[in-house]
C-alpha cells in the first residue's frame, strides 16, 4: 500500500530532472568541509564517500546521515571500494598528506603523487565520464597526474587552483576598501602557492577598474599596499596552518562554488588549474595552472582571453616554469 495516495491516478511525469552524483575521495578537514557545503547548498541527489580509514569513513558517513531532517534529501553513501563512485558526475578528490607548519605544498609532491597512482585508475574505470576535480596539494602538479593516469581529456581535469587565492585576495581588497567581496571582480594566477600572480590590472569594483576607484574615492594607495595584499594572500594559507592545524572552511566554499559552476552548468569564470599550454605564451610543457576559465557542465568550456600587463605575463610564465621544474622530476 502506497504511503501517499494520488490524488487522481495519473501516471507520475517522466523524471526530467537528472540525477546528480557527486564522490569525495578523502572525509579528512578538506573533505568533510567540501561533503558539508555539497549538502547544504543541494548540489547532488547522491554524495559518495571514499578513503581509505574504513572507520573514520563509515563515522563521517553516518553523521552526515543524521543532519537528514535538516538538509535537503541526498543518497550518502560511503566504502573504501571506489565501486561506490560508478556513475559520478564530478569526483572530487582531497585525499593526501596536508602542509605541516612552514612547509610548502610542493614539498607534498612525492607522497600524494604516489597515493595517486592507487586514486586515480579506479575513478576513471568506475566514473569514466566524470569530471575530476583535484584539491590535493601541491594540487597544480597533482591535477597534471590525474589528467595523465586517468586518460581523460583536459576539458574533464580541473584543479581547484586559485579560486581560493582569489577568494581571499578578494576578501582583503574589500576589506581594505569597505565594500562587499561580492562586489569585487579580482583573480590571482598561476601556482596555488608562492610563485601565484596577482592581475592587478583587471581588479574591478562594481564594475570600476579598481586603480581609478581608489583615484575616484582619493583613496591613497601606494604599489607596495597592493603588493602587501598579495603578499597576505599568499601567506594566509600558512598562518591558519601555524593556528589551526590545516586550512577547511574557505576551500569547502570555493569547491562548492566550482561544484555549482559544472553540475548546474553555470558557465561561470574562475581561476581554476588548466592545462595552460599555449595560453599567454606558456609553451614550455604540459603544464596544469591556473587562469580564468569558464566552467560548465563539459568540465572546462574555455580560458578567457583577459589583458595582462608584460609584467604579469612575465610572472605568470615564472610560476609555469616553477612548476615545470618540479613536474620534470615525475617521469610521466
Ligand atoms: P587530512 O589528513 O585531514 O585528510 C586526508 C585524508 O586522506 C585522510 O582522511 C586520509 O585517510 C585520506 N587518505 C590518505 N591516503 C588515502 C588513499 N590512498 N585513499 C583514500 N584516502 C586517503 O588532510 P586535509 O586537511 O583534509 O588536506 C587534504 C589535502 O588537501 C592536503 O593535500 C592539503 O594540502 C590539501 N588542501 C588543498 C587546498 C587547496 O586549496 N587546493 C586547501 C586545503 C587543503
Ligand atoms: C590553502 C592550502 C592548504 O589553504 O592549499 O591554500
Amino acid at each position: 500500500q502506497a504511503f501517499f495516495k494520488p490524488i487522481q491516478n495519473t501516471a507520475p511525469p517522466s523524471p526530467t530532472k537528472r540525477h546528480t552524483k557527486i564522490s569525495v575521495i578523502g572525509v579528512g578537514n578538506v573533505g568533510m568541509a567540501i561533503a558539508q557545503t555539497i549538502l547544504t547548498q543541494d548540489l547532488a541527489d547522491e554524495l559518495s564517500l571514499v578513503d581509505a580509514k574504513a572507520d573514520k569513513l563509515r563515522g563521517e558517513m553516518l553523521d552526515l546521515q543524521h543532519a537528514a531532517a535538516f538538509l535537503p534529501r541526498t543518497k550518502i553513501n560511503a566504502s573504501v571500494d571506489y565501486s561506490v563512485t560508478a556513475g559520478s558526475d564530478l569526483c572530487i578528490v582531497t585525499a593526501g598528506a596536508r602542509q605541516n607548519p612552514g612547509e610548502s605544498r610542493l614539498n607534498l609532491l612525492r607522497r600524494n603523487v604516489a597515493l595517486f597512482s592507487s586514486i586515480i585508475p579506479p575513478l576513471a574505470k568506475y566514473a569514466p565520464d566524470s569530471i575530476l576535480l583535484i584539491v590535493s596539494n601541491p594540487v597544480d602538479l597533482l591535477t597534471y597526474v590525474a589528467w595523465k593516469l586517468s586518460g581523460f581529456p583536459s576539458n574533464r581535469v580541473i584543479g581547484s587552483g586559485t579560486n581560493l587565492d582569489s577568494s581571499r585576495f578578494r576578501f582583503l581588497i574589500a576589506d581594505h576598501l569597505d565594500v562587499n567581496a561580492q562586489d569585487v571582480q579580482a583573480y590571482i594566477v598561476g601556482e596555488h602557492g608562492d610563485s601565484s600572480v596577482a592581475l592587478w590590472s583587471s581588479i574591478s569594483v562594481g564594475g570600476v577598474p579598481v586603480l581609478s576607484f581608489l583615484k575616484n574615492q582619493q583613496i591613497a594607495y601606494e604599489k607596495e599596499t597592493l603588493e602587501n595584499i598579495h603578499k597576505a594572500v599568499i601567506g594566509s594559507a600558512y598562518e591558519v596552518i601555524s593556528l589551526k592545524g590545516y586550512t577547511s572552511w574557505a576551500i569547502g566554499y570555493s569547491v562548492a562554488s566550482l561544484a555549482r559552476s559544472l553540475l548546474r552548468d553555470q558557465r561561470k569564470i574562475h581561476p581554476v588549474s588548466v592545462l595552460a599550454k599555449g595560453f599567454y605564451g606558456i609553451n614550455a610543457g604540459d603544464v596544469f595552472l591556473s587562469l580564468p576559465a569558464q566552467l560548465g557542465r563539459g568540465g572546462v568550456l574555455g580560458v578567457t582571453n583577459i589583458h595582462l600587463t608584460d609584467e604579469e605575463v612575465q610572472r605568470l610564465r615564472k610560476s609555469a616554469k616553477t612548476i615545470l621544474e618540479y613536474q620534470s622530476q615525475l617521469g610521466l
